[in-house]
Formats: structure tokens, C-alpha cells, sequence
């Protein structure tokens, strides 16, 4: 299993002015954050914190036709900038509860109190962890390696895997993610609701997500999830990152 360290290496769209972290709560939890909420992109200017956005890992245009420039500038730019802003705001005061994104997600996890400081933390680390999940021309699942002999012991082969994670981010009922984690070296699928992550929920290493909060998609499949989730699949994840968090 690779180090937390391991994992984030990889996730170069999200950068915080310390890279210190705090240790990883162990054992599942149960939710009782409240949702973030759908809301509209937010207009006003970034607000002044530790916590920056980063560049994405590829061109605003890139990953089109499967996810549009005009999703990607509205996804990233209003809504992931939104969460990385409210975070700034509510951290003031919550210093001690970590220095990272998800280590501040993951010691308000679970906190009604802090339910609005763990929803905006964890969406800005979760979506840094998708816009990694995918890159142009991906898809090709491997046929060989470690993470090749793991999808053949966990879902039979390519086509199992792609099954498995279609049935997860089609089953997740509204606004949430479906990961491909890791246990050990066993790969399993994992739905989380919001903006729950495994990686704080005890559910596993992610190493891979989709996000399919409506906003993710709607401007290009509207209601169809289903063909999101499947051009995805095929033709946008990035294989290299997925090895990469399995380390
Ligand atoms: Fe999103």
C-alpha cells in the first residue's frame, strides 16, 4: 500500500502554502456532515488564506469532446475556486485542526460543528483528485504490472472493472463520487455521498474518482450519467495516476 505521501504526489492541481500534514484518523466513521449543496458558481474574488488553486494537470480544452471547455471552466473555475475560497474564510480560527486540505477534512469528519469547514476542504481535495483522475487520450486500462494483476484478481478484467465502476457512480444516489480504492492490494469500487472521501471515511486508498455531482456533467449529458460515466471510462482516466497511488 503507498504512503499517504505516495498518494498526493500525484495530485498537482491543488497547492497549499505548507506542505506539512497531520496523521490520518483511522476507522470508518459515520457521515454526519451536512451536504455542500449544489450551489451556483461563485463570482466574487478569491479570498486572501493559505490555500491556492492550482494549474490543472492539462488544457481547459483538452478533454473534450467527453467533458466540454465550457464544463471544465465552470467546474473548476467557479466551483472548485468557490470551495477552495470558502475554506480560506472558515479556516480562520480552525488553524489547528491541520495545515492540508485533507487533513483539515479529515479531523472535522464526522463534527456537526464543523461541517461547513469539512465540506469546502474536502471538495477542494477531492476535485484536485479527479481533474488527476483524468487526462487526454486515457482510458486504456493496463494489461500489465501490479494494478493489472490487481484488476484481474478483483473484477476479472478491463470489462469487469468498467461494470463495477459504472454500477458505482450510477448507484450513488444524488450528488457524491465513486472511487476505486485499494485495500491491501485488494481493488474494490466505493461510493461516497458529497463530499465524503475514503481516504477519511476508512473505506480504502483512492485511486481513482469520478465526480458525479450534476455539475460535472449536466452542461454536456444533462440527466445521462450514464453516458458520462461510460465516455470517461473509455476514453478519459488516467492510468498512469492510478498506478502511481498504488504505488
Ligand atoms: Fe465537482
Amino acid at each position: 500500500m503507498p504512503s499517504r505521501r505516495d498518494l498526493l504526489v500525484g495530485v498537482s492541481a491543488f497547492a497549499v502554502a505548507s506542505a506539512a500534514s497531520s496523521a490520518l484518523a483511522g476507522g470508518a466513521k459515520p457521515p454526519e456532515s451536512k451536504p455542500a449543496g449544489d450551489k451556483p458558481p461563485e463570482s466574487k474574488p478569491p479570498a486572501a488564506g493559505p490555500f491556492t488553486l492550482a494549474p490543472l494537470p492539462w488544457g481547459d480544452a483538452d478533454l473534450a469532446p467527453v467533458i466540454s471547455q465550457n464544463t471544465v471552466s465552470f467546474h473548476y473555475g467557479k466551483h472548485h475556486q468557490g470551495y477552495v475560497n470558502k475554506l480560506n474564510e472558515l479556516y480562520v480560527g480552525n488553524e489547528s485542526l491541520g495545515s492540508t486540505p485533507e487533513a483539515i477534512a479529515t479531523a472535522a469528519y464526522g463534527k456537526a460543528d464543523k461541517a461547513p469547514l469539512y465540506n469546502n476542504a474536502a471538495q477542494a481535495w477531492n476535485h484536485a483528485f479527479y481533474w488527476n483522475s483524468m487526462k487526454k487520450n486515457g482510458g486504456a486500462v493496463p494489461t500489465t504490472g501490479k494494478l493489472a494483476d490487481a484488476i484481474k484478481a478483483g473484477f476479472g478484467d478491463a470489462e469487469g472493472l468498467k461494470k463495477a465502476f459504472k454500477e458505482t457512480a450510477l448507484g450513488q444516489f444524488g450528488s457524491g463520487w465513486a472511487w476505486l480504492v485499494n485495500n491491501g492490494g485488494k481493488l474494490s469500487m466505493v461510493k461516497t455521498a458529497n463530499a465524503d472521501s475514503p481516504l477519511w471515511t476508512g473505506a480504502g486508498t483512492p485511486l481513482l474518482v469520478i465526480d458525479v455531482w450534476e455539475h460535472a456533467y449536466y452542461l454536456d449529458y444533462q440527466n445521462k450519467r450514464s453516458d458520462y460515466v461510460a465516455a470517461w471510462l473509455d476514453k478519459l482516466v488516467n492510468w498512469d495516476f492510478a498506478e502511481k497511488n498504488f504505488g
